[in-house]
């Protein structure tokens, strides 16, 4: 067994993990996690302030990491390895973490690996342990700060499909929800109020978006948000005193997230159908939209020889694990670490850093990766 302890501190979340695994990479098991997120403080400016966030960091990471080992009963000391998210991210953000873990690192003397966020999001569904990860595979990776779709050869080896050339599709989800009102970040807050609409038996008024970039492979979202500015505005003038009633923002919320789901789901479809794979990781923050799982999972698959319309293989971390966490950086660091890779100590920190730059662990890993 070797325990991995993890740093997140890409975005506006502080977060510290221990995760366990047996020395094949096989039996990943959370000894303890911590995630204290400042959306509190960046509300009120309705978005991430980075000097705020890196300055918040700062005071959470010992208090986090305190946490974190007093839930696992370790201490740095038990640890096999610590690691840390290298990129890509708010840059002040990511040198915070980067210099904390550096420290504790060479302190205690352990090995230090840096690890890319998307890689962490990737591996984010094998954290139950119930599930090893089987190759090829597409990811649909859809967050706060990324929309792109990869095909997946390995552990390391990725190929990007596709991207988002304007916002990420949790900007989309809280841009939107921000039109309709909700506090920052609203993406939640608008699926939850669109589900409670589907769930009543549908919209009563019935509002129809755009669904952007049809037949092209990347993602667009700008296009969207704007009819959805002129949708809000036409029906506000028809209501008193031109306020939307909670059935127009139930309604709205409602048109909103088909137009979005409908169209990440398109751009997955035709994955699907170029690549001929059929099993794919939904990961991100907006992974947990329950009306996107719920249309990707009934999506036909490709016709394989002897399968007709095989379903999508969908696999999906827990609904806490799509967001920014500890662990999942912790993961793809074991992975590594068991393969041979170690960071070193001049390690700098990357806002950019495209997926595809990474590359297998050195050492051929056995049967869990
Ligand atoms: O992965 P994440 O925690 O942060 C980044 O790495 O960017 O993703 C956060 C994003 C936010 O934009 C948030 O509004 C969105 O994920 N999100 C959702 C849902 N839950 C979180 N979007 C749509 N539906 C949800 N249920
Ligand atoms: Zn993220």
């Amino acid at each position: 067994m070797i325990n991995i302890l993890a740093f997140e501190t890409s975005c506006d979340e502080t977060a510290a993990a221990v995760v366990a695994m047996d020395r094949d990479g096989s039996g990943v098991g959370i000894t303890s996690e911590v995630v204290a997120s400042q959306i509190e403080l960046h509300a009120e400016y309705g978005g991430v302030v980075p000097e705020l966030a890196s300055r918040e960091h700062l005071r959470l990471l010992p208090v986090v990491l305190r946490q974190t080992l007093k839930a696992a009963g370790l201490s740095v000391a038990d640890v096999d390895a610590i690691a840390v998210t290298k990129g890509p991210g708010l840059l002040g953000c990511l040198l915070t973490g980067m210099s904390f873990a550096k420290g504790l690192a060479l302190s205690f003397n352990k090995p230090l690996l840096g690890i890319h966020h998307l890689e962490g999001h990737l591996v984010a569904p094998y954290l139950t342990g119930a599930i090893a990860p089987q190759y090829p595979l597409l990811t649909l990776i859809v967050s706060g700060g990324h929309t792109a779709l990869y095909l997946v050869g390995g552990f390391g080896v990725y190929q990007r499909l596709a991207r988002t050339i304007d916002d990420a599709a949790g900007e989309a989800f809280d841009k939107a929800a921000h039109l309709l009102g909700f506090a920052y970040p609203g993406g939640a807050r608008l699926a939850a109020a669109a589900d409670v609409v589907a769930a009543a038996g549908g919209p009563v008024n019935l509002y129809t978006l755009p669904v952007a970039m049809q037949g092209q492979d990347d993602f667009s979202f700008s296009g969207v948000k704007t009819a959805i500015s002129s949708l809000i505005a036409k029906v506000a003038a028809g209501r008193p005193l031109g306020k939307l009633t909670e059935q127009d923002i139930g309604d709205i919320a409602f048109a909103i997230q088909e137009a979005l789901v409908a169209s990440l789901v398109s751009k997955l479809k035709r994955a699907v159908l170029k690549t001929g794979v059929n099993r794919v990781v939904l990961t991100g923050g907006v992974a947990a939209n329950r009306r996107l799982r719920e249309v990707i999972a009934a999506l036909p698959g490709i016709e394989l020889p002897n399968i007709e319309n095989a379903n999508i293989e969908l696999i999906v971390p827990s609904f806490q694990h799509c967001t920014d966490n500890g662990a999942m950086i912790a993961l793809a660091a074991g992975w590594r670490y068991l393969a041979g890779e170690r960071g070193d100590e001049k390690m700098g920190a990357l806002s950019r850093w495209p997926l595809e730059n990474l590359s297998a662990p050195a050492a051929a890993m056995t049967s869990a990766v």
